[in-house]
């Protein structure tokens, strides 16, 4: 049997299913049944019927998977598999601006810990951020931890005052201005997509700012020509099979996280059941009203 045949049966078995971001392997992504950005994913991880959840993604997806549907077993491939930026804002801090300005609305990035999420009045994605920071009815915003993120929503919600925790993405923050202006001359036909995780400089510089799936949305609309990609490479896989008759120039390093999720890992958790969330239960219930206000408020 290949590796992936002993999946297949191993997943029958488990009453399992597969969940992958589009930053995992192309080899993991080819056996997932589903695969997208962190709000479809939450959405599918939510919604499964399915015995055990397993996710292909890094832990704070994992969590979030449990939290939303904590009646599921969650197995990850590789639990060290974490988010540098989910750590990057503190309960003090947090706790000192809710005494300090009135009329303030939390509003936490899924990349976070459960801990900061229970801090939080209200997650959101990158798909859906703008519109829910636009909805709620606070005048103040402290945007948990990306500031970049937080950065390209206060430039569209420009009625509201936000105050950032100074958190960044080090994969999608490496990417330079002058990175994307060089492999622009390169290819001057070329249209510029990034990530609203990059710096303001870079997102200044492109075309079309976006989630992942907002990316492969983008690509997709053009249909042929030429397209700068400025978010992880691993959403190459999907923009290669949705619009082959596009040529795609990535300029941003990987993850290496994302990449600890290999076949071997999924056989791993499905034949052992190793890799499991385990979840205090206090923490799940503070978590989850900020994770299903989001959905609530996306719909
Ligand atoms: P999206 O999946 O929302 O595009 O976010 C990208 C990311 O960095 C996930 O860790
Ligand atoms: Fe976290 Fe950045 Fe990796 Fe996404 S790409 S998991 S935000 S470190």
């Amino acid at each position: 049997m290949t590796l992936t045949e002993e999946i297949a049966a191993l997943k029958a078995r488990e009453k399992a299913v597969i969940l992958a971001h589009y930053y995992v392997p192309d080899e993991v992504q080819a056996i997932a049944d589903h695969v997208g950005d962190s709000f479809y994913l939450a959405k599918a991880a939510a919604a499964t019927d399915a015995q055990t959840i397993v996710f292909c993604g890094v832990h704070f997806m994992g969590e979030s998977a449990k939290i939303l549907n904590p009646a599921r077993r969650v197995l990850m491939p590789d639990l060290s598999a974490d988010c540098a930026m989910a750590h990057m804002a503190d309960a003090s801090q947090i706790e000192a601006l809710r005494g300090q300005v009135k009329d303030l609305a939390v509003v936490c990035y899924i990349n976070s810990t459960a801990e900061l999420k229970c801090l939080a009045d209200v997650c959101v994605t990158s798909s859906n951020a703008v519109a829910i920071v636009r909805s709620l009815p606070q005048k103040n915003i402290l945007f948990i931890p990306d500031q970049n993120l937080g950065g390209f929503v206060a430039r569209q919600v420009p009625e509201k005052t936000f105050y950032f925790s100074g958190g960044y993405c080090p994969v999608h923050a490496c990417l330079l201005a002058e990175d994307v202006l060089a492999e622009k001359r390169a290819h001057p036909h070329a249209a510029v997509a990034v990530h609203p995780e990059c710096t303001p400089e870079v997102r200044a510089a492109a075309d079309f700012v976006g989630s992942t799936a907002e990316i492969v949305g983008y690509a997709r609309g053009r249909g042929e020509g030429e397209m700068i990609v400025g978010t992880e490479p691993g959403v190459l896989w999907a923009l290669r099979r949705q619009c082959p008759r596009m040529t795609f120039y990535p300029v941003t390093p990987q993850c290496a996280d994302m990449k600890r999720n290999t076949l071997e890992g999924v056989r791993g958790c499905l034949e052992s059941g190793r890799g499991e969330i385990v979840m205090d239960e206090a923490l799940m219930r503070g978590a989850r009203i900020s994770l299903e206000r989001m959905l609530a408020l996306a719909k």
